[in-house]
C-alpha cells in the first residue's frame, strides 16, 4: 500500500468510475407528480467494490498501508464480501469477525463462501462477544484470539470517520445536480457524509434524505455521533424517513419484492434487496404522497448491486 504520499496509489489502477454516472430515468410515479428522478449509479464504480463500499473503504484502504485490514459483520454482510474483494485486489490479508460461534461448525452460506474465496481469513466470535466488540478489553481480546495483533481494525459496517470523510466526494458529485439526495441508511455513515459534501462550499439549497433499513430509530443521534467525529460537529441539512425498513434488517415481503422485481424491468437496473428496494419504495411512496414539490429533482444513490443469495436472507 501506500508510503510517502508521493507513492501512487495502488486504489488508482483498480480504475473506479469517478464521478459515477448520474442518470435520469422517466417514470410516471414520479412524472406525474411533476417530480425528476436521477439515479446515482455508485454500483458501478467497480466490480468488486460496489457503491458506497468504495467511497467507505477507499481511504480505509490507504490509512491499512499494507497491514491486515480486519473488520466485522453477520453471515450475509455486504461490508464484508466488499472488504474480502479488496483485499484480493489489493493482495492485502484480510479478516473477517463473523457474529456466531455457531455458525464455525456449518458450511459457509454464498456470502461467506465468497468471502472466504477471495482470501479472507474468518473468525466466529458468539453473539455477546460480537455485541461487545467496542469495548477496548472485548477487542484486544478478539484481536489475540484471531491472531491479529498488528491488524488495522474497521468497524461493522465500515462507518468510521475516514469513511464519513470518504463518502462527501459522493455529495460534492451531486451538489448543484438535484434538490433531494435520497440514500438507504444502515449505519447511517454513508449519509453522514455525502450530506457534508452537498452542502460544503457555495452549492445552492440541497438536502439528503435518508431511508433506514433498520428498525429502532436509533439513527439520528448515530449520524451526529458519525460527523462529530469526522467534522467536530453537525453537517448539512438532513432527515430521516422510519417508515421504510419493511420490519427491519433483510426483512422483505411480497410487496417489496414485487416493487423491486418491476423496478428492475421497467428501468432495467438491478436492483439490491437489503437496501436499495427499500430506498426506491420509499421514494415512490413519498411522491404519491405529495412529498416533492412539483419541480423537484430527486437523486437516489444506488448504492449497491443484488447478491442473488445474500438477498434473500432472512
Ligand atoms: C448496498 C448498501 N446500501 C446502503 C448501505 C448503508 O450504508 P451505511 O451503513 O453507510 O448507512 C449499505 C451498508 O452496508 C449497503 O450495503
Amino acid at each position: 500500500m501506500t508510503g510517502p504520499s508521493s507513492a501512487p496509489d495502488p486504489l488508482a489502477a483498480l480504475r473506479p468510475r469517478l464521478p459515477s454516472p448520474l442518470q435520469e430515468v422517466v417514470d410516471e410515479r414520479f412524472a406525474g407528480h411533476g417530480v425528476r428522478l436521477l439515479l446515482k449509479r455508485d454500483d458501478l464504480i467497480h466490480p468488486g467494490l460496489v457503491g458506497n463500499k468504495w467511497r467507505k473503504l477507499a481511504p480505509n484502504l490507504r490509512a491499512a498501508d499494507g497491514r491486515p485490514l480486519l473488520t466485522f459483520g453477520g453471515a450475509y454482510s455486504n461490508h464484508l464480501r466488499a472488504t474480502a474483494a479488496a483485499g484480493r485486489l489489493l493482495d492485502l490479508p484480510t479478516i473477517g469477525v463473523v457474529r456466531g460461534q455457531e455458525l464455525a461448525d456449518r458450511p459457509l452460506n454464498p456470502s461467506l463462501a465468497s468471502c472466504a474465496a477471495d482470501g479472507m481469513r474468518l473468525h466466529f466470535v458468539d453473539r455477546s462477544t460480537y455485541r461487545h466488540k467496542s469495548d477496548p478489553a472485548t477487542l484486544a481480546a478478539i484481536l489475540r484470539a484471531a491472531d491479529a495483533g498488528d491488524a488495522y481494525v474497521v468497524p461493522e459496517g465500515g462507518s468510521n470517520a475516514l469513511a464519513v470523510r470518504g463518502c462527501q466526494e459522493l455529495g460534492a458529485e451531486l451538489r448543484g445536480r438535484a434538490d433531494v439526495v435520497a440514500v438507504a441508511c444502515g449505519t447511517g455513515g454513508t449519509l453522514a457524509g455525502l450530506t457534508a459534501g452537498l452542502t460544503a462550499g457555495l452549492a445552492p439549497e440541497q438536502r439528503a434524505l435518508g431511508i433506514p433499513v433498520l428498525k429502532g430509530g436509533f439513527l439520528e443521534e448515530e449520524i451526529r455521533r458519525l460527523q462529530d467525529r469526522a467534522y467536530g460537529g453537525p453537517r448539512g441539512d438532513w432527515s430521516l424517513d422510519d417508515r421504510f425498513h419493511f420490519g427491519g434488517y433483510a426483512r422483505t415481503g411480497p410487496e417489496l419484492d414485487a416493487f423491486a422485481d418491476d423496478f428492475e424491468i421497467r428501468h432495467s437496473l438491478p436492483v439490491e434487496r437489503l437496501y436499495v428496494a427499500k430506498l426506491l419504495y420509499g421514494l415512490v411512496a413519498l411522491a404519491a404522497e405529495g412529498a416533492f414539490a412539483r419541480g423537484t429533482t430527486v437523486a437516489a444513490v444506488i448504492t449497491g448491486s443484488p447478491f442473488a443469495e445474500a438477498d434473500h436472507a432472512s
